[in-house]
Protein backbone atom coordinates (compact mmCIF):
# COMPACT_ATOMS: atom_id res chain seq x y z
CA UNK A 1 0.00 0.00 0.00
CA UNK A 2 1.53 3.48 -0.74
CA UNK A 3 2.60 5.72 2.66
CA UNK A 4 0.20 8.81 3.26
CA UNK A 5 1.57 11.28 5.57
CA UNK A 6 -1.56 12.80 7.76
CA UNK A 7 -0.64 16.01 9.47
CA UNK A 8 -1.78 15.66 13.14
CA UNK A 9 -3.09 19.01 14.69
CA UNK A 10 -2.86 19.60 18.44
CA UNK A 11 -3.99 22.92 18.95
CA UNK A 12 -5.81 24.78 21.92
CA UNK A 13 -7.29 28.11 20.04
CA UNK A 14 -9.52 28.44 17.13
CA UNK A 15 -7.11 30.69 15.63
CA UNK A 16 -4.09 28.46 15.80
CA UNK A 17 -6.31 25.33 14.34
CA UNK A 18 -7.06 27.29 11.40
CA UNK A 19 -3.62 28.46 11.01
CA UNK A 20 -2.40 25.10 10.43
CA UNK A 21 -5.33 24.01 8.24
CA UNK A 22 -4.09 26.68 5.97
CA UNK A 23 -0.33 25.17 6.32
CA UNK A 24 -1.30 21.92 4.90
CA UNK A 25 -4.83 22.01 2.55
CA UNK A 26 -4.19 21.05 -0.61
CA UNK A 27 -0.99 19.37 0.23
CA UNK A 28 -2.34 16.22 2.05
CA UNK A 29 -5.57 13.94 1.38
CA UNK A 30 -7.02 14.27 5.22
CA UNK A 31 -5.95 15.80 8.52
CA UNK A 32 -6.24 14.77 11.54
CA UNK A 33 -7.52 17.25 14.51
CA UNK A 34 -6.29 15.94 18.35
CA UNK A 35 -9.50 16.24 20.98
CA UNK A 36 -8.41 15.96 24.29
CA UNK A 37 -10.71 16.61 27.34
CA UNK A 38 -8.50 16.59 30.07
CA UNK A 39 -10.24 13.60 31.53
CA UNK A 40 -9.09 10.61 28.88
CA UNK A 41 -5.74 12.23 28.46
CA UNK A 42 -3.85 14.53 30.87
CA UNK A 43 -4.27 17.54 28.63
CA UNK A 44 -7.16 19.75 26.92
CA UNK A 45 -7.34 20.62 23.71
CA UNK A 46 -9.75 22.98 21.49
CA UNK A 47 -13.00 21.77 22.09
CA UNK A 48 -16.41 21.78 20.01
CA UNK A 49 -16.50 25.04 20.01
CA UNK A 50 -13.98 25.74 17.74
CA UNK A 51 -14.92 23.18 15.02
CA UNK A 52 -17.86 24.84 13.32
CA UNK A 53 -17.22 25.97 9.64
CA UNK A 54 -13.52 24.88 9.18
CA UNK A 55 -12.08 25.22 6.01
CA UNK A 56 -13.43 22.40 3.36
CA UNK A 57 -10.97 19.33 3.57
CA UNK A 58 -11.37 15.67 4.57
CA UNK A 59 -10.52 15.56 8.95
CA UNK A 60 -9.85 12.60 10.91
CA UNK A 61 -10.90 13.52 14.25
CA UNK A 62 -8.74 12.02 17.02
CA UNK A 63 -11.08 12.00 19.95
CA UNK A 64 -9.04 11.21 23.25
CA UNK A 65 -11.93 11.80 25.18
CA UNK A 66 -14.69 10.31 27.47
CA UNK A 67 -18.09 9.48 25.87
CA UNK A 68 -16.79 10.14 22.45
CA UNK A 69 -20.72 9.80 20.93
CA UNK A 70 -21.14 13.21 22.65
CA UNK A 71 -18.55 15.07 20.58
CA UNK A 72 -18.99 13.28 17.13
CA UNK A 73 -22.87 13.93 16.79
CA UNK A 74 -21.75 17.30 17.21
CA UNK A 75 -19.73 17.42 13.44
CA UNK A 76 -21.68 16.51 10.23
CA UNK A 77 -19.79 15.50 6.87
CA UNK A 78 -18.11 12.67 5.78
CA UNK A 79 -15.26 12.40 8.19
CA UNK A 80 -13.49 10.49 9.91
CA UNK A 81 -13.94 9.44 13.63
CA UNK A 82 -11.10 7.75 15.60
CA UNK A 83 -12.38 6.73 18.90
CA UNK A 84 -10.82 4.58 21.45
CA UNK A 85 -11.05 1.40 22.47
CA UNK A 86 -10.63 2.37 25.76
CA UNK A 87 -13.93 4.37 26.22
CA UNK A 88 -16.42 2.35 24.91
CA UNK A 89 -17.65 -1.08 26.15
CA UNK A 90 -19.77 -1.65 22.66
CA UNK A 91 -19.69 -0.22 19.56
CA UNK A 92 -23.19 0.81 19.07
CA UNK A 93 -23.67 4.43 20.37
CA UNK A 94 -20.33 5.86 18.38
CA UNK A 95 -21.62 3.40 15.36
CA UNK A 96 -25.10 5.26 15.59
CA UNK A 97 -23.32 8.85 16.08
CA UNK A 98 -21.39 8.37 13.44
CA UNK A 99 -24.22 7.41 10.61
CA UNK A 100 -26.36 10.12 11.79
CA UNK A 101 -23.61 12.96 10.74
CA UNK A 102 -22.44 10.52 7.40
CA UNK A 103 -18.77 9.83 8.68
CA UNK A 104 -16.79 6.90 8.91
CA UNK A 105 -15.39 5.13 11.97
CA UNK A 106 -12.12 4.51 12.68
CA UNK A 107 -10.45 2.98 16.03
CA UNK A 108 -7.54 4.01 17.66
CA UNK A 109 -5.51 2.23 20.47
CA UNK A 110 -3.13 3.07 23.35
CA UNK A 111 -0.05 1.80 24.00
CA UNK A 112 -0.84 0.03 27.34
CA UNK A 113 -3.63 -1.78 26.05
CA UNK A 114 -3.81 -5.36 24.27
CA UNK A 115 -4.41 -5.81 20.80
CA UNK A 116 -6.61 -8.52 21.79
CA UNK A 117 -8.79 -5.72 23.53
CA UNK A 118 -9.23 -4.42 20.06
CA UNK A 119 -9.57 -6.99 17.84
CA UNK A 120 -13.01 -8.39 17.91
CA UNK A 121 -14.51 -4.44 16.56
CA UNK A 122 -11.94 -4.30 13.52
CA UNK A 123 -14.96 -5.37 11.28
CA UNK A 124 -16.75 -2.61 11.53
CA UNK A 125 -14.17 0.19 11.61
CA UNK A 126 -12.56 1.41 8.40
CA UNK A 127 -9.62 2.15 9.51
CA UNK A 128 -7.00 1.49 12.76
CA UNK A 129 -5.01 3.71 14.62
CA UNK A 130 -1.98 2.42 16.78
CA UNK A 131 -0.56 4.82 19.14
CA UNK A 132 2.98 5.09 19.29
CA UNK A 133 3.59 7.40 22.04
CA UNK A 134 0.80 8.10 25.18
CA UNK A 135 -1.47 10.20 24.03
CA UNK A 136 -1.54 13.94 25.51
CA UNK A 137 1.16 15.42 24.28
CA UNK A 138 3.26 16.15 20.73
CA UNK A 139 6.97 16.01 20.75
CA UNK A 140 7.09 12.27 22.48
CA UNK A 141 9.68 9.25 21.60
CA UNK A 142 8.38 6.99 19.21
CA UNK A 143 7.57 3.31 20.87
CA UNK A 144 9.13 0.99 18.65
CA UNK A 145 7.40 -2.34 20.48
CA UNK A 146 3.82 -1.09 19.17
CA UNK A 147 5.08 -2.30 15.70
CA UNK A 148 4.00 -5.53 16.62
CA UNK A 149 0.61 -4.43 16.63
CA UNK A 150 0.83 -3.38 13.15
CA UNK A 151 2.45 -6.17 12.05
CA UNK A 152 0.05 -8.24 13.65
CA UNK A 153 -3.40 -6.44 12.18
CA UNK A 154 -1.61 -6.13 9.04
CA UNK A 155 -1.59 -9.98 8.77
CA UNK A 156 -4.90 -10.52 9.56
CA UNK A 157 -6.43 -7.61 7.53
CA UNK A 158 -4.17 -7.58 4.49
CA UNK A 159 -6.13 -4.34 2.47
CA UNK A 160 -7.33 -2.37 6.64
CA UNK A 161 -6.04 1.37 6.40
CA UNK A 162 -3.48 1.24 9.34
CA UNK A 163 -2.14 4.52 11.12
CA UNK A 164 0.22 5.31 13.50
CA UNK A 165 0.67 8.25 15.57
CA UNK A 166 3.03 9.45 17.67
CA UNK A 167 6.57 10.36 17.23
CA UNK A 168 6.70 9.73 13.85
CA UNK A 169 9.60 11.43 12.31
CA UNK A 170 12.45 11.06 9.59
CA UNK A 171 14.01 8.36 11.16
CA UNK A 172 10.89 6.17 12.42
CA UNK A 173 8.66 6.52 9.10
CA UNK A 174 10.44 3.77 7.53
CA UNK A 175 10.40 1.59 10.11
CA UNK A 176 6.39 1.93 11.02
CA UNK A 177 5.81 1.82 7.16
CA UNK A 178 7.77 -1.12 6.90
CA UNK A 179 6.23 -3.23 9.79
CA UNK A 180 2.41 -2.24 8.03
CA UNK A 181 1.33 1.21 8.85
CA UNK A 182 0.35 2.92 5.21
CA UNK A 183 -1.20 6.15 7.08
CA UNK A 184 1.42 8.00 8.82
CA UNK A 185 0.16 10.78 11.02
CA UNK A 186 3.02 13.25 12.47
CA UNK A 187 3.09 16.84 14.23
CA UNK A 188 6.30 18.02 15.35
CA UNK A 189 7.74 16.44 12.21
CA UNK A 190 5.24 18.86 10.42
CA UNK A 191 4.69 21.71 11.68
CA UNK A 192 8.04 22.42 13.62
CA UNK A 193 9.37 22.34 10.11
CA UNK A 194 10.08 25.62 8.45
CA UNK A 195 9.49 24.09 4.72
CA UNK A 196 5.99 21.99 6.02
CA UNK A 197 6.17 20.98 2.38
CA UNK A 198 9.04 19.77 2.05
CA UNK A 199 8.61 17.66 5.82
CA UNK A 200 5.64 15.85 4.33
CA UNK A 201 7.43 14.82 0.84
CA UNK A 202 10.30 14.21 2.90
CA UNK A 203 8.57 11.87 5.35
CA UNK A 204 6.86 10.27 2.33
CA UNK A 205 10.26 9.51 0.87
CA UNK A 206 11.60 8.16 4.12
CA UNK A 207 8.93 5.90 4.09
CA UNK A 208 9.67 4.08 0.97
CA UNK A 209 13.36 3.96 1.09
CA UNK A 210 12.95 1.87 3.78
CA UNK A 211 15.35 1.52 6.80
CA UNK A 212 17.84 -1.48 6.03
CA UNK A 213 20.83 1.18 7.08
CA UNK A 214 19.30 2.00 10.49
CA UNK A 215 19.24 0.19 13.72
CA UNK A 216 17.34 1.35 16.85
C1 LIG B 1 -0.62 12.32 20.76
C2 LIG B 1 -1.39 12.86 19.57
C3 LIG B 1 -0.51 12.88 18.37
C4 LIG B 1 0.63 13.80 18.59
C5 LIG B 1 1.71 13.48 17.63
O1 LIG B 1 -1.12 12.72 21.91
O2 LIG B 1 -2.47 12.06 19.29
O3 LIG B 1 -1.18 13.17 17.18
O4 LIG B 1 0.24 15.12 18.48
O5 LIG B 1 2.75 14.38 17.81
P1 LIG B 1 4.20 14.08 17.29
O6 LIG B 1 4.11 13.72 15.85
O7 LIG B 1 4.94 15.34 17.55
O8 LIG B 1 4.71 12.94 18.12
Amino acid sequence: MEPEVIPAILVKSREDLLRRIGQVRGLVREIQIDIMDGIFVPNKTIGIDGLHDLPEALYEFHWMVKDPERWIEKIRGPNMHLVHVETITTLDAVEAAVKKVGGRLGLAINPETPLEKLLPFVPKAERVLVMTVRPGFSGQKYIYEMEHKVRKLRELFPALDIEVDGGVNNETVSHAYSSGANLLAAASAIFAQEDIKGAIARLKERALKGCSHETH
